[in-house]
Parts: structure tokens; C-alpha cells; sequence
């Protein structure tokens, strides 16, 4: 089980106060990695942190908006100063702005891209240098069933969340060679307060449930193993690659014959 250990790793997980990166971010820190939390709300990320220390782990947190790059990579900068580098970065701050294609509004349109995917390749960049010069490093982007699923009102997100795994193949290529593996994760439905609204619609809840093989929504629990696996020495020649955690919605749900 050494293989999916974590001891002695600096681990970013943007979007780690609450949600699949507090999942993710208490997934690492079991594992035995040092983990920093990022998101925009102090004392929520305080909480987040209190939590992780609270199970023995080993946290800090940095409070800014992902779409300052430049206070992304000042916050690089000073985990690199203080804990000497980055073992792992996991873009998971992501946002979704409902609109119909009709609907769509350029603003909106800029505002889920300059989270959701200017971001994190911003983010990657600037822990990527520092990944490259040290010779190892993994990068896991969170993308989502909507990165292949055309789902209305979902123009902004989609196209963001497609993107990013074009970025992923990429930046793969490019820093392979150097020991630099870049991977993402695409959820299906999970439950978080993302989408905590949309279940008390039944329709919508039928809908979800009725298409996806497993007949129950995803929990943060489910994208652990995929989170640790590409964060750990057990997918060191794995690379440019999506893993799919959905249940089964993506197999387009049980066909009822
Ligand atoms: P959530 O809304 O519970 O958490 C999102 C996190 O991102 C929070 O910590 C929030 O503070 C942070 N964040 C959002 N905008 C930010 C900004 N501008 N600056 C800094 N931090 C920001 O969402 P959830 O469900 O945990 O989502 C995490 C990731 O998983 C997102 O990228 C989302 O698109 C993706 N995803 C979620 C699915 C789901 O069913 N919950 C399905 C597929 C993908």
C-alpha cells in the first residue's frame, strides 16, 4: 500500500475549504501529506483547516479569489519559500453560471472561464516551473461529466470544463519528460453545495437518477480513490488521462428493456 502514500508531499488543492476539495484535501492529509487549502473566504478555509488538524493532519490556508493570477502565484511563491516546494496540485475551484444558449451573457461567459480554466492553467504554470526544475510533480485538474455531455444551460461551464482536459493532454506532452504528470478527474453528479438545490427538484433528481447505471447520486467519498491514485506513486507513467467517476452516467444510465 506504499504505493498510495503521500508522507513528506506538499499538496495545493485550490477550492479545498469545502466540498470535493476538503474531501480531497482530508484524503491527502491521511495519506501523510502537508495540504494547502485555497478559496476566497477566510473563515470558512480557518474551519476547513482547524478540521484537518483536528484528525492529526498537517494544514495551512490561503485566502484569494482564483481568478487573481497574480495572487495565485504569489501564494505559489510562498509555499515554495516556506515548505520548499509543490508535490501536487489539484485545480478543483470551479463555478457554474446557469444560462440558456439564448441567455448567455458575455460577462457570465468570461467570469466561469477565468475561473474554471484560465486559472488553472495559470496555476499549473506557476507550479509547473517549480515542478519541472525539482523533476516530479502531479497535477490532477477536476473537470466533470460536462466536459463530453451536452447538457442545457450549460454553455459557460461546459466549454470551460471540456477545455481544461485539452489543456491537461498538452501540458501532459510537454512535461512528461520531465517527470511532471498531469491528469484530471471528471465527476459525475455529486452532492455538494454546488448542486444541493437541484435534489429537491424531482424531476430533475429522476432524471439524474434514472440515467445513471449505479441509481444513486455520487457522494465526495467516491472520487477519493481516483484523487489519491493520481496524486501517488501508484500513476507515475499515467498521464494525459481523464478518469471518468460518474456511476455510470456517461454509459447514458440502464436502458429499460
Ligand atoms: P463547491 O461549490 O462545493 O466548492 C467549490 C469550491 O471552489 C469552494 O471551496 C469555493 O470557495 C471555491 N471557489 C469557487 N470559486 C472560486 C473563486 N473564484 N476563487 C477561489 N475559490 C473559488 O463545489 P464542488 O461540487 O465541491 O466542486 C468542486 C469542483 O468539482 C468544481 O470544479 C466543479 O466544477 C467540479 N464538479 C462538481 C460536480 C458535482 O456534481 N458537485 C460534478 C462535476 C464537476
Amino acid at each position: 500500500m506504499d504505493l498510495f502514500r503521500l508522507d513528506g508531499r506538499v499538496a495545493i488543492i485550490t477550492g479545498g475549504s469545502r466540498g470535493i476539495g476538503f474531501g480531497i484535501a482530508q484524503a491527502y492529509a491521511q495519506a501523510g501529506a502537508h495540504v494547502v487549502l485555497t478559496a476566497r473566504t477566510e473563515a470558512t478555509l480557518t474551519e476547513a483547516v482547524a478540521a484537518i488538524q483536528a484528525d492529526g493532519g498537517s494544514a495551512e490556508s490561503f485566502a484569494f479569489d482564483m481568478a487573481d493570477l497574480e495572487a495565485g502565484s504569489a501564494m505559489v511563491e510562498q509555499v515554495v519559500a516556506t515548505r520548499g516546494k509543490v508535490d501536487i496540485l489539484v485545480n478543483n475551484a470551479g463555478l457554474n453560471v446557469r444560462e440558456t444558449a439564448t441567455d448567455l451573457k458575455p460577462e457570465s461567459f468570461d467570469f466561469v472561464q477565468s475561473v474554471n480554466l484560465r486559472a488553472p492553467i495559470f496555476l499549473s504554470q506557476a507550479v509547473g516551473k517549480h515542478m519541472l526544475a525539482a523533476g516530479s510533480g502531479k497535477i490532477i485538474n477536476i473537470a466533470s461529466m460536462s466536459s463530453f455531455l451536452g447538457l442545457s444551460k450549460l454553455t459557460s461551464y461546459a466549454t470551460s470544463k471540456a477545455a481544461i482536459l485539452q489543456a491537461t493532454r498538452v501540458m501532459s506532452s510537454e512535461w512528461a519528460q520531465h517527470n511532471v504528470q498531469v491528469n484530471a478527474i471528471a465527476p459525475g453528479f455529486i452532492v455538494t453545495d454546488m448542486n444541493r438545490k437541484l435534489w429537491d427538484n424531482e424531476p430533475v433528481k429522476n432524471w439524474v437518477l434514472g440515467n445513471t447505471a449505479a441509481r444513486r447520486l455520487g457522494t465526495v467519498d467516491d472520487l477519493l480513490g481516483a484523487a489519491i491514485f493520481l496524486a501517488s506513486p501508484a500513476s507515475n507513467f499515467i498521464t494525459g488521462q481523464c478518469i471518468i467517476v460518474d456511476g455510470g452516467i456517461m454509459n447514458a444510465g440502464p436502458w429499460p428493456l
